[in-house]
């Protein structure tokens, strides 16, 4: 398959249109898109990336109006959610509407709604007119995409065509929040803080695996987020002796010298950064990345989530 690079929301469009996939831009990470409500459509994404098939995805919408296409019932606690938060990173639970097929939502009643604030995003969605399903765009278990460089990297020649854009905002995915009951509960953090949730609905909290027998997220059970590498979590002291083949990220300039190392001004710079840095990582055949540890509040909720991942491989 050849995989056709431009920089037009239209024409990537087309591609979904007629049943095709599209790697498209958002503020969080770059998406792999094809028609929520074509199966064949849906069955490319699976391939194309080798998800495993109960991994369930988001449908990524360009208006509310389009919220009730995929969902049967929109939630108290959802519409207050989306009154703040849509467009942007947040991606809500709901119960799954009957049009949408069980391919796309992996046997699951319920469905991820999230609308993108990314103006490219945007243009894309609507040239779209339908709700698109979108994870992340590259291979299973391999760093999210931040840049289409990256896509390029991981499903060139595997997918019908990407939609160039700028590196993303943000640099890690949505937060995920079921909405379906009474208490909202946070699947997966991300740029949206459980402050910034709880400033609107109180009782929202994080979901704790342990009170439930499956899990609720199937995403979070698999392997995420890890580069090839091996990666370590570091306080601030680095008791170490640096080599050749070692790399560091983080807040603080380490003692000791590496010949790759990114020191970031902030949370939110270390966020969008440590992605693209795992896949450099790789490229240069680095064998142990140590990541600075950062303080669990607000996004290094999310950031502390993803390195921990990363680390647990
Ligand atoms: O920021 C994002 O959310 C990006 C961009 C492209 O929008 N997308 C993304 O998709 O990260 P993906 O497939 O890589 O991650 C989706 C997460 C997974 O952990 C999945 O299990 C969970 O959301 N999820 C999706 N639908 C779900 C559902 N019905 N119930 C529970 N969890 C669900
Ligand atoms: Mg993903």
């Amino acid at each position: 398959m050849q995989t056709v690079l431009t920089k037009s929301p239209l024409e990537a469009a087309e591609y979904i249109k007629r049943g095709g996939t599209a790697a498209f831009p958002t503020e969080t990470v770059y998406g792999l898109g094809a028609d929520l409500l074509n199966e064949n459509a849906i069955s490319k994404i699976f391939e194309a990336k080798q998800r495993p098939a109960d991994n369930p995805m988001i449908a990524h919408i360009s208006n509310t109006g389009q919220i009730v296409v995929v969902a049967s019932e929109i939630t108290a606690n959802a519409r207050k959610f989306i009154e703040t938060f849509f467009p942007g990173p947040l991606t809500i639970i709901l119960p799954k509407s009957a049009g949408v097929p069980l391919l796309a939502t992996a046997g699951l009643e319920t469905i991820g709604v999230r609308m993108p604030r990314n103006e490219t995003a945007q243009a894309f969605l609507t040239a779209c007119g339908m709700p698109v399903a979108a994870p992340s765009a590259n291979i299973s278990g391999r760093p999210s995409p931040t840049a289409w460089e990256a896509v390029y990297e991981d499903l060139n020649g595997r997918i019908d065509c990407i939609l160039q854009s700028d590196v993303t905002e943000i640099g890690l995915e949505s937060t995920v929040v079921d909405c379906t009951s009474e208490v909202p509960m946070i699947l997966r953090p991300g740029a949206v803080s459980l402050e910034q949730l709880q400033a609107i609905i109180p009782e929202t909290r994080f979901y704790e695996n342990a009170h439930y027998e499956m899990p609720r997220s199937p995403g979070l059970k698999h392997e995420h987020y890890a580069p090839a590498a091996k990666v370590v979590l570091i306080g601030s002291a680095l008791n170490i002796q640096s080599s050749e083949s070692q790399a560091f990220i983080g807040l603080d300039k380490p003692d000791v010298e590496f010949n790759l190392m990114k020191i970031c001004a902030s949370v939110e710079e270390y966020a969008s950064a440590f992605f693209a840095f795992f896949r450099e990582c790789d490229s240069r055949n680095i064998e142990t990345i140590f990541c600075q540890k950062v303080a669990e509040t607000g996004l290094g909720i999310a950031l502390m989530d993803r390195l921990k991942r990363a680390a647990a491989r």
